[in-house]
C-alpha cells in the first residue's frame, strides 16, 4: 500500500496504490485561485498546496479505507515543476516516510505521464510489464514532448517545443478571445459547434523533418487576426469557428508529427498523455491517423490526463519494486530532464 503526492503545478493530489491498482485518488484543483491572473502564480500555488495536502491525504486514506500505519511506502513528484509547489509535496511525503519508517520514491512528473496510458480499467490498474515499443506524445500546459519508448527502461526524447507548449497555446489564444484560464477545455467545448475550416492558421513546423514543435507563431497570428477582425468576438458562431480553427491547427501539428515519428521508427504503438490529451479533437484525430497508418493507439484515460497522484503512485510502486529508492533528504529537481 503506497501513498503518493503530486504538487508540481496547480493541482494538489494524493492517491493510494496497491499492486498496480489505484485504491483512491483525491484532487484539489486551484483553477479558480489563479483564474484572475491568466496563469499559475507560484507563491499562491505553494501556499494552497500546504493548505490542501492534509485534506486530500485524509480523503484518499478514507476512500481506500486504511489507516496511515498500514502504508508500506510513500512517494511524491520530485520534478520538474514550480520549485515552491514541488517543495510542499516532496517534503510532506519525506516527513511521512521518516515518521512511518517507510521507503520513499521521488518521481519524475513527465515519466509518470509517459506511463499513464498503460493504466486502465475500473478501478484503474497499471500494467507496465505489457509496454510495447511506442512513440508517445506528452502534451500539457507546460510541455510538449515527443518520446520514443523502446521499453520500460529505454526512453529517448525525440523532440519538444522550442517555445510555448501546446496547452499554453490553447490558454494564451483563449485569453486573447476573452476566455478564462485555463482556456483549453473551453476551446474544446466551443469547437464542437464551430467550423475548423472557417479561418486558416499556420501549422508551425509541420513540414520540417525534425520532431520539435513551435506554437508561439500560431499565438501571434491569432493576435493579428483579432486586431484585424475585432468583430469576430461579438458573434457567438464566429467565436466558435475561431476556436475550432485554432484547435484544428494545433491538433494537425501534434498528430502529423507524432504519427510521422512512429512510422519512421517502425514502432507499432502510439500513446498520448497530459492535460491536452483530454482534447476531443486530438483524441479523434489521433485515432483516425493511427488507423490509417496501421498503428495501435493508447490514449490516457480522461481522469489521468491532467495532473494527478495516481500516476505518480503507480510508477513509484514499480520503481520501489525494482529497488529504486530515493533518499529522504533528496531535494526537489525543478529542471529535471526526462532522459
Ligand atoms: O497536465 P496538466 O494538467 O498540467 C500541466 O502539467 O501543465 O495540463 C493542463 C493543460 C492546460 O493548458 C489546459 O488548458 C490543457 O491542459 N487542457 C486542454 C483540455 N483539457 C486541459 N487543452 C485542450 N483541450 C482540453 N480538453
Ligand atoms: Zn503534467
Amino acid at each position: 500500500m503506497l501513498l503518493a503526492f503530486e504538487t508540481s503545478c496547480d493541482e494538489t493530489s494524493a492517491a493510494v496504490v496497491h499492486r498496480g491498482r489505484v485504491l483512491a485518488t483525491a484532487v484539489s484543483s486551484q483553477i479558480e485561485l489563479h483564474a484572475d491572473y491568466g496563469g499559475v502564480v507560484p507563491e499562491l500555488a505553494a501556499r494552497e498546496h500546504l493548505r490542501n495536502l492534509l485534506p486530500v491525504t485524509r480523503a484518499a486514506l478514507r476512500q481506500a479505507g486504511i489507516a496511515p500505519e498500514r502504508l508500506e511506502a510513500v512517494a511524491a513528484t520530485q520534478g520538474p515543476g514550480l520549485p515552491s509547489a514541488l517543495l510542499a509535496g516532496l517534503k510532506a511525503a519525506q516527513a511521512l516516510a521518516y515518521v512511518l519508517r517507510r521507503p520513499f520514491a521521488g518521481i519524475h512528473h513527465h515519466e509518470a505521464h509517459l506511463f499513464s496510458p498503460w493504466m486502465e480499467g475500473d478501478p484503474l490498474a497499471a500494467d507496465f510489464s505489457r509496454i510495447e515499443p511506442n512513440v508517445s506524445l506528452i502534451v500539457s500546459g507546460g510541455h510538449t514532448i515527443l518520446v520514443h519508448m523502446e521499453n520500460e527502461a529505454q526512453i529517448r526524447i525525440l523532440g519538444s517545443t522550442v517555445d510555448d507548449a501546446a496547452g499554453e497555446c490553447f490558454d494564451k489564444t483563449g485569453k486573447l478571445m476573452g476566455l478564462a484560464y485555463p482556456a483549453g477545455p473551453e476551446i474544446d467545448r466551443l469547437s464542437e459547434t464551430g467550423n475548423p475550416k472557417a479561418f486558416d492558421f499556420p501549422r508551425p513546423m509541420l513540414n520540417e523533418t525534425h520532431d520539435d514543435f513551435s506554437f508561439s507563431g500560431l499565438k501571434t497570428s491569432v493576435r493579428y487576426f483579432l486586431r484585424d477582425n475585432p468583430g469576430v468576438l461579438e458573434d457567438g458562431q464566429r467565436i466558435r469557428d475561431l476556436c475550432a480553427s485554432v484547435q484544428a491547427a494545433i491538433v494537425d501539428v501534434l498528430v502529423t508529427k507524432t504519427v510521422r515519428a512512429a512510422r519512421r521508427l517502425g514502432v507499432g504503438w502510439v500513446t498520448a498523455s497530459g492535460g491536452v490529451s483530454c482534447n476531443r479533437r486530438l483524441r479523434l484525430a489521433l485515432a483516425e491517423a493511427c488507423a490509417r497508418s496501421g498503428l495501435k493507439l493508447r490514449l490516457t484515460e480522461r481522469q489521468l490526463c491532467t495532473d494527478n497522484a495516481a500516476m505518480i503512485g503507480a510508477l513509484a510502486e514499480r520503481k520501489l519494486l525494482r529497488g529504486l529508492e530515493t533518499p529522504l533528504d533528496a531535494d526537489i529537481r525543478p529542471n529535471w530532464e526526462l532522459a
